[in-house]
């Protein structure tokens, strides 16, 4: 039996998906070849990648001003290469210190170009989004972290900035439909909501792109190398794609972007309220800016965390003991994760405060 999959990343891929995975790594559509074992350059992979590209410009009504890009690395070369690309030495990357991976982009970024650090939430341990801030006069963009995976916070609604949005969507990219037109970049891993760890998903405004006064990076970092050659500048991490490919297919058949919006609601709205209910646990972040992805709660009585970690596990609830810097617990819901998963969490909760 399966087990009900909390975890944060990698982490739960819709059953369907795997099926199909698993035969395309054993033999690619009648062709005696593995999906694995084909050139990156061989037509049928070539078409993989542009599918998945053209399935995240379906999915989120893209323009033709944005591409799509496929690069290796993780959303943390991201945090490098996003700054390598879109900062100069006239400007300043603008940045709202919300968790572990805002202090990450603030480190990489300071490493490439200079960084305004507007407004913190550290003090009282990111348990919200700091919303009162200026945008310096020489940001070139506001880089967020549309969702912290580990603090569990998120933004329900993008600032109004006069600057484009270079947004971290490693934890909610394709979770709910986005206004567009406020980002720059946007960058996610694969890992939590659309496959499997190999690949990262690189959305480009070209346009504001192509006004950038370029500095001197290595052609392999340069954006426009990988929107030149599709992707294909060097051996494309086809499997992961692949992987991308089908999960992104069944994104859109389960009703696109307003359907998973709907269903993480759903979800987020029962495990809160539990959370808010149930005396035994608590929220650690306040209610208008938690993340409907990653649920982050503490256990009254720290005592039983362990004994509950126990208790969920017996019962196949895996995958929620909170990051080590924030401990507690962390539920994450991702787009293949069931309601059902959830009401087995809630009924585990209401059971274990009702016997302690
Ligand atoms: C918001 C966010 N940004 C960046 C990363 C780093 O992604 P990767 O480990 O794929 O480099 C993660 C990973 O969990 C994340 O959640």
């Amino acid at each position: 039996m399966k087990k009900h999959n909390f975890n944060p990343g990698p982490a739960i891929i819709p059953t369907s998906v795997l099926e199909e995975a698993a035969q395309g790594l054993l033999e690619y559509q009648g062709s005696g070849l593995s999906f694995a074992e084909m050139s990156h350059r061989a037509p049928q992979v070539m078409a993989v990648v542009e599918e998945a590209s053209s399935l995240v410009k379906t999915l989120y009504g893209l323009g033709d001003q944005y591409e799509v890009i496929w690069m290796q690395g993780g959303a943390s070369a991201q945090l490098a290469i996003a700054p390598m690309n879109l900062l100069d030495e006239e400007h300043s990357v603008a940045l709202i210190n919300t968790g572990y991976w805002a202090i990450k982009a603030i480190k990489a970024a300071s490493e490439i170009g200079r960084v305004s650090v507007l407004a913190s939430s550290e003090q009282s341990r990111f348990d919200h989004i700091p919303k009162s801030w200026t945008l310096p006069t020489d940001a070139k963009y506001l880089h967020l972290i549309s969702n912290e995976t580990i603090d569990g916070n998120q933004w329900q609604k993008y600032p109004d900035v006069s600057v484009p949005i270079v947004a971290d969507m490693t934890s909610d990219f394709l979770t709910r439909p986005l206004p567009i037109e406020k980002f720059g970049l946007i960058f996610a891993s694969a890992q939590k909501n659309f496959g499997i760890a190999g690949c990262t998903c690189v959305v480009i405004n070209k346009d504001w792109l192509n006004t950038r006064k370029k500095r001197a990076i290595p052609t392999i970092f340069d954006y426009q190398t990988h929107i030149e050659t599709q992707s294909l500048y060097h051996t494309a991490p086809t499997f992961p794609i692949y992987v991308a490919c089908l999960a992104l297919r069944w994104t859109l058949a389960q009703g696109g972007l307003e359907e998973m919006a709907r269903r993480n609601a759903e979800k987020a709205t029962l495990l809160y309220h539990e959370i808010d209910a149930n005396p035994l646990f608590e929220g650690s972040v306040q209610a208008a800016d938690r993340s409907t992805l990653n649920a982050c709660f503490r256990i009254t009585r720290p005592e039983l965390e362990e004994v509950f970690l126990n208790f969920a596990a017996q019962h196949d609830v895996v995958g929620i003991k909170g990051f080590p810097t924030v401990g507690g617990f962390r539920a994450s819901m991702y787009n293949a994760l069931p309601l059902e998963s959830v009401q087995v969490l809630v009924d585990l909760m209401r059971y274990f405060a009702q016997h302690h």
